[in-house]
């Protein structure tokens, strides 16, 4: 049955990205903060490059999203989910340069190691990182301040060792040594996957939810995630580098194995289709209100960009 909401879902995707994006472009202005001593300006460019490029900022609307659930939104919550936003693009902007995925072209534009030099991609990602904690951390963020060491930390294992850049450095290595499944879905659960989980569970976080909506949340995050990385790598296999504004099959030329180039397409979207029942299934207790997050578990498993 498809349920109503109040734009269709796109529209309403692309709304928060706007929102998203103008919080951003302010986030990101020259202007030092109280405790900066300067902000250097090629290095904002290149931070602005990284970030202003019309990404899909689907992390920081599954964090809204979440929130919404609780009735919590407003401009402490647009801050939390552009500091996710500034992980997320950080991670990207590392993933391309020539140390990993080595990458020319990201969301349809050079990346930014090749439209500025390495070391400042380097350093533009080093700064987003800091800059999510910053902007956490800052009483702007209008959040009690329990509230907001809970995002600080959760984010913090989200995107460290045992998270996202633990799964990157997994990653790396499966292209030296062929992985099995196992490993593949627990290095998939760690690149993608966390900082997903994270968006999820920052919503309830941000809504003071109680604990047990807090881990059926993150268990929600937790399988759109896997099915994020599966549909990326399908992507990867069957989608023009136009379509998605960055180069595609380059995992099989990389020999690395996903789940998609190991069993296939058919597989892979029987696969999609179980994650997707398994988190509609955990929003179950949240009704109706829950109509957005269903739309987005299915457009994250069948997107086509
Ligand atoms: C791409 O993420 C990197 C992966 C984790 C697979 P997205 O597909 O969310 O990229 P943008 O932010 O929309 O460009
Ligand atoms: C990247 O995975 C995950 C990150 C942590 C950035 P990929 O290397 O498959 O992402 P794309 O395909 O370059 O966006
Ligand atoms: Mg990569
Ligand atoms: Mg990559
Ligand atoms: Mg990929």
């Amino acid at each position: 049955m498809e349920e109503p909401t109040a734009f269709p879902f796109e529209e309403l995707l692309a709304l928060r990205a706007e929102e998203v994006e103008s919080q951003l472009r302010l986030l990101l202005d020259t202007r030092p903060r109280e405790g900066e001593i300067a902000r250097p300006e090629d290095l904002v460019a290149a931070m602005r490059h990284g970030v202003l490029n019309g990404g899909k900022r689907l992390r920081p609307f599954l964090l809204m999203e979440t929130a919404a659930l609780f009735d919590a939104g407003g401009e402490a919550v647009l801050r939390a989910a552009c500091a996710l936003e500034c992980v997320h693009c950080y991670s990207l902007i590392h993933d391309d340069l020539p140390a990993m995925d080595d990458d020319d072209l990201r969301r349809g534009q050079p990346t930014v190691h090749r439209q500025f030099d390495e070391a400042t991609a380097i350093l533009a990602g080093d700064s987003l990182l800091t800059y999510a904690f910053d902007i956490i951390a800052d009483a702007e963020t209008d959040l009690p301040a329990a509230t907001r060491l809970a995002l600080v930390k959760g984010l913090a294992r989200a995107a460290g060792l045992g998270g996202m850049a633990g799964g990157q450095a997994l990653d790396l290595a499966a292209e030296r040594e062929t992985p099995g499944e196992q490993e593949i879905v627990l290095l998939q659960a760690m690149k993608t996957g966390a900082l997903i989980r994270y968006a999820c569970e920052a919503g309830a976080i941000v809504g003071e939810a109680g604990a047990a909506e807090r881990e059926r949340l993150s268990a929600f995050g937790e399988a759109i995630g896997l099915a994020f990385q599966l549909a990326d790598d399908l992507l990867d296999l069957t989608a023009s580098p136009e379509t998605m504004g960055k180069a595609t099959g380059k995992d099989a030329a990389a020999g690395k194995a996903t789940l998609a180039g190991l069993h296939g397409e058919d597989w892979a979207r029987s696969q999609l289709c179980g994650l997707v029942a398994q988190a509609e299934e955990l929003l179950e207790p949240f009704g109706e209100k829950a109509a957005i997050l269903r739309h987005t578990a299915r457009f994250v498993a069948h997107r086509d960009r």
